[in-house]
C-alpha cells in the first residue's frame, strides 16, 4: 500500500478517507494518475524560476495567488503552477516532487471544507494557516527560490506572529 501520509493533510484520518474512495472508484493504478475520478486535476507545468528573481513584494503577490488558489478557490492546477519540479518535502516517507501531492489531493480536495484561511510571507518563506473539516488546524511553511515554491514543512510549524 502506498504511503498514507502527505504534508499536513495526510494525517491518519485523511488516509482513512482516501483509501475507500480509491478502492470504490476501481480506477486506481500504480502509480496513480491525475484521473482517479471525474474531478481529476490537470497537472500544470512546473514553476519556472524567474530571472531576475522577484522582489519581496512581488513574491508576496505570487504567494497570495498560490494561497488563494489552494485554500479559497481550491484550484489545485493554479496553485501548483507555483510549485517547483524539485519540490522537497520535509516529512519522513513523503516523496519529493508535486505529483504525489496532486494525486492524493485531487480526488478529495473538493470535499475538504477549509475555514479561517490566512497566510503571510517574507522574501524567503511563506506560511499558511487554516482549519479543515476533517484534519483540524494546519500550518504549512514553504521556501521560495526565484519565485517558485521549492520546499515544504508541516510538522510542528508555528504561524509567525510578527
Ligand atoms: C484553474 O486554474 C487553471 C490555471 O490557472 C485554469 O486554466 C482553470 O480554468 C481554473 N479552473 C477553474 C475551475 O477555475
Ligand atoms: C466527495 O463528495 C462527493 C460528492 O458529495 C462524493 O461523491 C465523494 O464520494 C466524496 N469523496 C470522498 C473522498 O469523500
Amino acid at each position: 500500500m502506498r504511503i498514507a501520509i502527505f504534508t499536513s493533510f495526510l494525517l491518519a484520518p485523511l488516509a482513512a478517507l482516501a483509501a475507500p474512495a480509491q478502492e470504490a472508484s476501481g480506477t486506481l493504478r500504480t502509480p496513480p494518475t491525475r484521473a482517479l475520478d471525474t474531478r481529476q486535476v490537470v497537472t500544470p507545468a512546473p514553476c519556472a524560476p524567474l530571472n531576475p528573481p522577484p522582489t519581496e513584494e512581488q513574491m508576496k503577490a505570487r504567494f497570495d495567488k498560490f494561497a488563494t488558489a489552494f485554500l479559497v478557490t481550491k484550484n489545485l492546477t493554479e496553485a501548483f503552477s507555483y510549485i517547483s519540479s524539485s519540490y522537497k518535502q520535509h516529512r519522513a516517507g513523503v516523496p519529493d516532487g508535486p505529483e504525489f501531492v496532486l494525486d492524493i489531493l485531487g480526488p478529495m480536495w473538493p470535499n475538504v471544507t477549509i475555514t479561517d484561511p490566512r497566510w503571510t510571507s517574507n522574501a524567503e518563506y511563506g506560511w499558511l494557516n487554516y482549519k479543515t473539516s476533517a484534519f483540524g488546524e494546519i500550518v504549512d511553511k514553504y521556501k521560495f527560490e526565484a519565485g517558485c515554491i521549492t520546499e515544504h514543512w508541516d510538522e510542528g510549524e508555528v504561524y509567525p506572529t510578527d
